[in-house]
């Protein structure tokens, strides 16, 4: 079986140590932790194994907990890490740690896929590029927008193809994520240059894509609008709608108001973490204008990238089919049935 250590406790990394500790297919290993506070707690409720730096054994000792160890012991005995440091911190991981241990790496989307900081050669988006990873030593998994995008552009790309003109894509984005203790600014802040659309182009590379980003002070979910331009007149609102229902992962969602609403449903109904785990349309306000689609959809950004991170390992190292590993992290995370459910909640 192979052995799988995270690297990180955060937002994602706890989400990723409940999907893999559930994982009857691999060994678990543990997570790593580099501040002796309440999420360590967490972690030891969970009964989860914690590793440490080397250096700060005895400072979490002294706090009373017991550390299984040091986190090089833990990359040293695991077959693949699964990177989930804060945002730009895998690249001196991998230097310092994964390169000198010949041990693979999945990286997260906070990391460069390109410069002097760069981690992997590929992002990873399990609705283009599933195949691609299997066998690879290095990948990084897709940001939640990121991965949205792919989601919601490839099945638009396969059916309509050179008929589209081009993508735009406004991204607005939560200012934190609900766990977070950080104070949201009042403010709307704009980003500059989004790395967003580079990285979707490292996996759709022919999309006429043009990305812009807002930053508003909201902690529940993304909320996105794609405008997608066809040469000619567009297709008609239900054939749009159509493209997405067997789409793994994408809710049609039709009476929501808002993404709060969205979020605690999710709560509600028992959703670990409270996550959806995916992207919902709002087919209430997908419109059709001559030659331009409107769809604004909504992207649960802490619960996205977990299922997708599952996927990829499954690639990467089972080197399973698409299929089959669909049909296993569905499994995990119930995402058909919540998806259901969804739709039965926000339907007409
Ligand atoms: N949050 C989201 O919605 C989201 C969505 C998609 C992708 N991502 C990406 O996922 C990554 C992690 O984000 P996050 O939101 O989970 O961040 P986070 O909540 O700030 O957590 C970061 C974690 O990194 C740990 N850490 C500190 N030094 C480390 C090191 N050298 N190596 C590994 N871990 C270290 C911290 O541990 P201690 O607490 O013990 O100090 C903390 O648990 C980023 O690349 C981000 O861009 C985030």
């Amino acid at each position: 079986m192979d052995k799988i250590f995270i690297n990180g406790y955060g937002n994602i990394g706890r989400r990723l140590a409940t999907a893999l500790s559930a994982d009857k297919e691999i060994e678990f290993i543990g997570i790593a932790k580099y501040t002796p506070d309440e999420r360590t707690k967490d972690a030891v409720e969970k009964q989860f194994d914690i590793y440490v730096p080397n250096e700060k054994l005895n400072q979490f000792k002294a706090k009373g907990y017991d550390p299984r160890g040091s986190i090089s012991e833990a990359i040293y005995k695991s077959d693949l890490v699964v990177d989930a440091a804060k945002e730009g911190g895998g690249f001196d991981n991998k230097r310092n740690l994964y390169e000198p241990m010949k041990k693979g790496a999945i990286f997260q989307g906070g990391e460069d896929r390109h410069g002097q900081r760069s981690v992997a050669d590929m992002i990873h988006n399990s609705r283009v590029n599933y195949d691609e990873a299997a066998g690879k030593t290095y990948v990084i998994q897709g940001s939640c927008n990121v991965s949205g995008m792919g989601r919601i552009m490839q099945p638009l790309i396969e059916k309509y193809g050179k008929k589209i003109k081009r993508f735009d894509v406004t991204l607005v984005r939560r200012w934190a994520d609900l766990e977070d203790s950080k104070q949201l600014d009042d403010s709307i802040e704009w980003d500059k240059n989004p790395h967003h659309q580079d990285d979707v182009k490292d996996f759709i590379p022919d999309s006429n894509l043009y990305v812009d980003a807002y930053k508003v002070p909201s902690r529940m979910m993304h909320l996105h609008q794609m405008v997608v331009r066809f040469n000619g007149r567009a297709p008609g609102k239900q054939q749009i709608v159509n493209t997405f229902h067997g789409e793994f992962g994408v809710a049609i969602l039709s009476s929501a108001r808002g993404t709060a609403v969205v979020r605690k449903k999710a709560i509600d109904l028992g959703f670990e973490h409270g996550d959806t785990n995916m992207v919902h349309i709002h087919e209430e306000v997908l419109k059709v204008q001559d030659d331009t689609v409107k769809i604004s959809y909504s992207d649960d950004q802490t619960g996205m990238v977990i299922p997708e991170n599952h996927l990829l390992i499954q690639s990467m190292i089972h080197k399973r089919s698409k299929a089959e590993a669909i049909k296993r992290t569905d499994a995990l995370f119930q995402i058909t049935k919540k998806r259901k459910l969804l739709e039965e909640e926000f339907g007409n």
